[in-house]
């Protein structure tokens, strides 16, 4: 078992495989938090606090007359609100009477074989005996409110989650303004925090700062996730490299807004807690009611960046991830929205399929347009029913004329959404979030609709089931495009509209649960506007997601390296679209388009009809190797092998499961004139066996770009060089002189002994 009571001490230690996460509930019940990273051995950890008496702290009454304890110095698991600890708090409620306080004291513990679920929330699962629950309950002896803290240990990934189950065991009720899923101090330390902020078309950029005195927000009042803030932070200490260094990470399990907060204290304590946003937050908790906030996985090493992530890559792969395609090949595919936006016909459909068929392409995906009256995106969302303006010959004749061609079909939807100009809206006014005799605010010429209402997601469930019944669609893209604004709903009374938001989540999880389940064949992909709600709450449901709007592949570099902090390659949807790139103008070599999006889940999104013969060679090269290299992009290890620092180039590099093949990819973003040469360390290869450089990589040599030497670029083809796998991690490779606009080198290395 992974959890450890011992009674003598009141000491609760949560092991993994390398790490220790201790609390200790004390002599007068106070639940404390003592340790949380590298593995210790059987000790108690109290000795790391000290008690003084410290100038205008606050002292609980059960120390009385002592001033030695105050509650705005322990180390707390979960704070109460109001009685004391001055720094960010877990929770903030304010009581029938009118007092804003909560003051927790431990009642009692459970320890439990297997992950607990949690009731309407995405959570991680145990995929059978890899998870122990422990469960802790702290109460208010004077208002009865209770939380249950709620830790899930996964030994053998070194992860463990929390979350708290909030519940009103009082007489009245009690309005929450707050509720985090967890909090943690650490005592000792000088941290970096690390963030993935943004925008659309630039998602996930990786900040990192130090820690200040001073409370750090990092989050979203958008009422999702958000393209600005991506609900996962990393804390490391201030040496942290990609292979060395103390490395916290706390992913958010939760694609609505979020607040992740991290504060160093007075005496350089650091606090961290996270949980749904409390801007306009509220929730009415009567007597005997629950309220569970979201899960929030951590995970810690002492190994630096990279063993971070890969923490989180396998976790999110078999522990979040789920359905048919968790584990079943994704097939490649090629949509069509760069390629026609909303201006195609199903005549045009039909070439584009079958073009991209003769590619090796596997699956069509229509985007938007289809539907409705749908020209531009100012009409139509929410009139699911097919445009036979459009598609004439119907939806199903179109499907079965791709299926024909030997493509599986799939389709676009934005099913929270509604335009003005529709039958649906008509029909439903009030089903769009507004504020009683407010103008909603438009975006995209769009509002939203109200997903905290149960007609709402009764009607978008017949409606979207029916649509996948009646049709052979093997694959769902479900889009939401503008953030939300205007929240009230028609269904709750004045005192609880600051519930709408959450419940709003809640709706969206409902139905996106329904339809998951009904279709398990289905491959559904995540998409907002590009990645605004790319989070672990969405992959629950959908094992990819488009990672961004922008698929210039040199921009696109950052966002994809950013997103691998925590979320592995196989969530991420990248294509290969045209040159001249349609966000930026940018021109760029179809084989360096092809490695980039090879660093995610692979497909195209353009017209296959305007592609020349070499062009179309290429391409079928191209989904040839990503087939051949699938097991190792998709399952392997992945290690950034630069950093966005690095200027001229960004290179990383996969390693399979069993370390007998790895892919080493280079595309240089700055090509330089007599340029100090590239020499790249690998990593996670075996040290003592032999690598076998594959004369078969992308590109076809000499044809996209040019090596300086010719004579060498001849060597270096023909030529297979072996490497041993400790020559390649300490001495490294390197790279010939290369020179044109943003060429890529894709390596595949072999073991052959
Ligand atoms: C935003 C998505 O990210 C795009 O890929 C595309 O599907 C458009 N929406 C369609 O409106």
């Amino acid at each position: 078992m992974s959890i450890i009571f011992d009674k003598k001490t009141g000491i609760i230690t949560m092991n993994t495989k390398n790490t220790s996460y201790q609390v200790l509930i004390n002599e007068h019940n106070f639940l404390l938090h003592l340790y949380y990273g590298q593995k210790i051995h059987n000790t108690n950890m109290t000795y790391l606090y000290m008690m003084f008496d410290r100038a205008c702290a606050g002292n609980p009454n059960e120390v009385y007359p002592s001033r030695t304890v105050s509650f705005n110095v322990l180390p707390q698991e979960y704070t109460g609100y109001g009685v004391g600890d001055f720094r960010v708090n877990s929770i903030a409620l304010q009581n029938a009477d009118g007092s804003y306080g909560v003051d927790f004291r431990y009642v009692k513990h459970e320890i439990k074989k297997g992950k607990y679920a949690l009731p309407g929330l995405p959570a991680s699962y145990d995929n059978g005996d890899e998870a122990d629950t422990l469960i802790i309950t702290i109460e208010d002896a004077l208002t009865k409110m209770t939380v249950d803290l709620y830790y899930g240990v996964f030994e053998e990934k070194d992860m463990i989650t929390r979350c708290a189950k909030i519940i009103n065991n009082g007489q009245t009720p009690v309005t929450l303004h707050k509720a985090s899923s967890m909090c943690i101090d650490f005592p000792y330390g000088k941290w970096d925090l690390i963030n993935f902020h943004g925008k659309h078309a630039l998602e996930r950029q990786i900040e990192r700062r130090h820690v200040s005195h001073a409370i750090e927000t990092v989050g979203s009042t958008r009422g999702t996730s958000s393209h600005q803030q991506n609900p996962f932070i990393i804390l490391t200490s201030q040496d942290a490299t990609e292979d060395f260094g103390d490395c916290y990470g706390f992913m958010f399990v939760y694609s609505g807004g979020f607040k992740a907060e991290v504060e160093r204290d007075q005496f350089d304590s650091t606090r961290v807690v996270m949980g749904i946003q409390d801007e306009a937050f509220t929730w009415d908790l009567k007597p005997e009611c629950v309220f569970y906030t979201p899960e929030v996985i951590m995970t810690y090493t002492g190994n630096g960046l990279s063993s971070l992530s890969h923490n989180y890559h396998d976790f999110v792969r078999n522990n979040i991830c789920r359905g048919k395609y968790k584990v079943a090949r994704r097939p490649v595919l090629l949509n069509n929205w760069e390629a026609t936006y909303f201006n195609f016909t199903d005549k045009k459909l039909v070439e584009i399929a079958k073009d991209a068929a003769g590619l090796g392409v596997e699956l069509f995906v229509l985007d938007d347009g289809w539907f409705g009256v749908r020209d531009s995106d100012n009409s139509g969302l929410g009139d699911w029913y097919v445009n036979t303006d459009k598609i004439k010959c119907g939806l199903p004749e179109l499907i079965r004329q791709i299926n024909d061609l030997g493509l599986k079909f799939g389709i676009w939807i934005e099913p929270e959404m509604v335009n003005e100009d529709s039958d649906l809206y008509r029909a439903h006014p009030d089903w769009a979030l507004r504020m009683p005799n407010r103008i909603p605010t438009r975006s995209r010429n769009q509002l939203v609709l109200d997903m905290s209402r149960e007609d709402v997601i009764a009607y978008l469930y017949e409606r979207m089931s029916e649509l996948l019944r009646d049709n052979h669609i093997e694959y769902v893209k479900w889009d939401m495009n503008r953030s939300l604004s205007d929240l009230w709903s028609a269904t709750l009374p004045a005192g609880r509209q600051g519930e709408v938001a959450h419940r709003y989540v809640l709706g969206l999880y409902k139905l996106m649960d329904q339809l998951t389940r009904e279709f398990p064949d289905v491959l559904f992909e995540g998409c907002s506007g590009g990645g605004a709600r790319y989070d672990a709450g969405i992959l629950y449901y959908s094992p990819q997601i488009w990672c961004s709007d922008d698929t210039d592949p040199i921009h696109r570099l950052n966002i994809q390296y950013g997103s691998s902090f925590g979320y592995p390659i196989s969530t991420v949807g990248a294509h290969v679209s045209a040159s001249p790139n349609h966000q930026t103008g940018r021109s760029t070599p179809l084989n360096t388009r092809a490695v980039v999006a090879m660093n995610g889940t692979f497909g195209y999104e353009l017209d296959p009809t305007e592609l020349t013969e070499e062009e179309k060679e290429q391409i079928r090269y191209q989904i040839k190797k990503f087939k051949e290299y699938y097991h190792i992009t998709q399952d392997g290890k992945y290690y950034r092998l630069s950093s966005i620092k690095d200027e001229s180039y960004e290179a990383w590099q996969f390693v399979s499961k069993d370390k007998t093949e790895a892919l080493l990819d280079l595309v240089i973003t700055s090509t330089q004139p007599n340029p100090t040469l590239i020499n790249l360390k690998l990593k996670g290869l075996e040290e003592e066996a032999i690598y076998e450089i594959d004369s078969k990589t992308l590109p076809d040599w000499g044809k996209t770009f040019e090596i300086v030497d010719i004579d060498m670029r001849e060597d270096y083809i023909v030529k297979k060089e072996v490497f041993s796998g400790s020559a390649l991690m300490h001495g490294g490779y390197t790279y010939p002189w290369v020179i044109g606009d943003y060429p890529a080198i894709q390596i595949h290395l072999k073991k052959i002994k």
